[in-house]
């Protein structure tokens, strides 16, 4: 009986004991134990995620985003606060160690005893320091990916993924405009992201997200890494097509020679001119906006080798120093420059423009615009459009319906692909929440006070009755303005309004 059945007892019971002779550091009290058993148990799952990554890498497989914030993040947290355990344990033991008088001197040290458990701790924190040395040069190219800024924190970044993903700069990575080259902002970015997961961990965050982003780094550390001002030149036409709201979906043009211009513009005065006269090298623009959204400007100060020119709002006081100043760059334009939203007429016109709306549907261009802006996005987006574009045709225009229905499914199933990209309900994200500053229209399509207008309104002006100039010819030529099929541009030779 005591051979047999109690046999595995004082086996355990040596084991045990071995241990605590052997490796008291790791076994002596409960949290040096529950500290050993943490490092153990992670240690472990940090070989089998390396394994894991090693297939990945061999069959050329993507990783989820999940199993990496578990890899990187969450493992070797608790890798840390198993070895504090195991570090906290031992407190512990020296200091009741010593209460109960036990020997605790350097001398024992030459005691093989002693010499064994300060060798395992060495070689453990060595390889332990070793492993967290990778696992952070890991988790810095992970957080640095893209996959980190848009999908862990998914429901709040969804929006600004989406829109990059189909954008002119989808192959620019986030962290090359939201934090750019050099240490001192890689910290920065990394502690305000730190209280960014914090954030949404605790769901305590603005929806929408507010913009402009403040502390956003200067524009010539970020997009004049690849876009060379100096570079910018002479004019550019541009082309839209937009179709009427009238029952045959009538397709107009709207066409501009924009002068884009810039430094290397020949003929200007100081060797600028055009839209990118603001960013050329020799001339500064300045603001002082009283609103957190810069639009509600009051005083501009154009600095140029000439020399200052100070405008003033209509009825804003001389004096005041009220509000914030800021030096105009890339982005009081190009605030939009890959979280770019469409607005619904004009994502009608270009998916008419495109084909992939049928403009043989009657009515489409004015009824798709107008659900797109009643309907939001469900379970099912398009069966929602689906149904109320028939209540509208069946109302108000009956003899189309059987045309409407012939093609509505795809129809209904391109509507909802638009809807979704652009209105997100989760993040009180709808038309025009977003506004591009490259212009000067609002979400309905009506000329506003945005954009460029902020300044060229013809009411900021300086003590010589200077203003800033709303001249329809200062930004653009129009050749055509909604003119029906290419009519507009009969005739015209483009080249005799391109500025050069
Ligand atoms: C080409 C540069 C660029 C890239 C690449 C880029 N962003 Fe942005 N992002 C901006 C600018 C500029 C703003 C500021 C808009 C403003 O202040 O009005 C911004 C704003 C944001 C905002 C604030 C909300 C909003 O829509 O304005 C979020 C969130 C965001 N970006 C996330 C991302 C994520 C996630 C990625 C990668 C998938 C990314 N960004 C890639 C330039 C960029
Ligand atoms: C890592 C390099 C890189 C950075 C950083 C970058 N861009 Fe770009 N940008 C590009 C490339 C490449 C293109 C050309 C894409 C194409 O032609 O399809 C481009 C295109 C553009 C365009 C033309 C878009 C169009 O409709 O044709 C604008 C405007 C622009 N960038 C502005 C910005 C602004 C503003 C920033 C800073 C917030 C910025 N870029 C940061 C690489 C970059
Ligand atoms: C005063 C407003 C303004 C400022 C400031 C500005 N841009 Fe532009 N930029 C424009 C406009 C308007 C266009 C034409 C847009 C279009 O084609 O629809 C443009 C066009 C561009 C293009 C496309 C050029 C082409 O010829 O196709 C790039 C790239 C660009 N800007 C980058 C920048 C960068 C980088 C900066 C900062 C150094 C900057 N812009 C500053 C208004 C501005
Ligand atoms: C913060 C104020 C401000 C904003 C916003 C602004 N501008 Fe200007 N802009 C100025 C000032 C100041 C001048 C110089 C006075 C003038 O020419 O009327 C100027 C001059 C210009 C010029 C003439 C440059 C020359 O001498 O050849 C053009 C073109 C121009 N702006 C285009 C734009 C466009 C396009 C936008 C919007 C995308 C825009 N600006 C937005 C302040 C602004
Ligand atoms: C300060 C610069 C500036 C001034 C002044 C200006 N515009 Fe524009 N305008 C722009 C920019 C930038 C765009 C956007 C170009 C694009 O589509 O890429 C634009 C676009 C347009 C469009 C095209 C709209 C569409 O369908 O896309 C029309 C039409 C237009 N402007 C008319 C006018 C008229 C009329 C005036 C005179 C009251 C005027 N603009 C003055 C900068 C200016």
């Amino acid at each position: 009986m005591q051979a047999n059945g109690g046999g595995r007892e004082p086996m355990l019971g040596r084991l045990r004991g071995w241990f605590t002779r052997r490796l008291p550091i790791f076994w002596d009290n409960w949290l040096a134990a529950s500290g050993s058993m943490l490092v153990v148990v992670t240690v472990f799952l940090l070989i089998l995620m390396f394994f894991v990554y090693l297939y990945n890498a061999i069959v050329g497989r993507e990783s989820n985003p999940y199993v990496d914030l578990i890899g990187f993040m969450l493992l070797p947290a608790f890798l840390l606060l198993g070895l504090a355990l195991i570090l906290v344990g031992n407190l512990v033991r020296r200091s009741r160690e010593k209460r109960e008088g036990a020997p605790h001197v350097i001398g024992d040290l030459l005691e093989p005893a002693q010499l064994r458990r300060v060798l395992a701790v060495g070689v453990g924190t060595f390889a332990i320091l070793i492993g967290l040395g990778l696992f952070s040069f890991e988790a810095y190219h992970y957080t640095d990916s893209n996959q980190f800024c848009s999908y862990v924190c998914h429901e709040v970044m969804a929006p600004e993924a989406t829109a990059h993903a189909s954008s002119p700069h989808a192959n620019v990575r986030c962290v090359d405009c939201h934090i750019g080259p050099g240490a001192s902002w890689f910290v920065r970015a990394k502690l305000s992201g730190i209280r960014q997961v914090y954030a949404v961990l605790t769901d305590d965050f603005h929806r929408p997200i507010p913009t402009p982003v403040e502390n956003l780094r200067p524009a010539r550390e970020t997009c004049e890494v690849c876009h060379w001002p100096a570079r910018f030149h002479g004019s550019r036409l541009v082309a839209h097509e937009r179709y009427q709201q009238d029952r045959d979906n009538t397709a107009t043009t709207t066409a501009l020679v924009l002068h884009v211009g810039g430094p290397d513009t020949p003929g200007a005065a100081g060797g600028a001119s055009g839209i990118h006269w603001h960013i050329d090298p020799g001339n500064q623009v300045r603001y002082r906006h009283l609103d957190r959204e810069r639009e509600d400007i009051v005083e501009v100060v154009q600095t140029t080798p000439d020399g200052e020119i100070r405008y003033l709002r209509d009825g804003a006081e001389a004096d005041s120093t009220a509000g914030t100043w800021r030096v105009m760059d890339c982005l009081d334009c190009h605030n939009r420059p890959t979280h770019i939203y469409d607005l619904p007429h004009r994502a009608v016109d270009l998916a008419l423009a495109v084909g992939a709306l049928d403009p043989a549907v009657p009515w489409l261009r004015k009824e798709g615009e107008r659900v797109l802006r009643e309907v939001q996005p469900g379970d099912d987006t398009a069966a929602l459009l689906a149904t109320r574009l028939r209540e509208i045709y069946a109302e108000e225009h009956p003899e189309d319906l059987a045309a409407l229905e012939a093609g509505l499914e795809p129809t209904a199933a391109r509507l909802a692909q638009v809807l979704e990209r652009n209105v997100w309900p989760q993040m009180n994200l709808g038309w025009g929440t977003y506004r591009s500053n490259l212009s000067h229209f609002d979400a309905d399509g009506e000329i506003s006070s945005g954009g460029c207008f902020r300044c060229h309104d013809e009411a900021h002006v300086a003590e010589s009755g200077e203003t800033i100039s709303q001249d329809c010819e200062l930004c653009h030529s129009v050749l055509a303005m909604e003119e029906p099929g290419w009519a507009g541009l009969q005739g015209i030779d483009p080249q005799a309004f391109l500025k050069r």
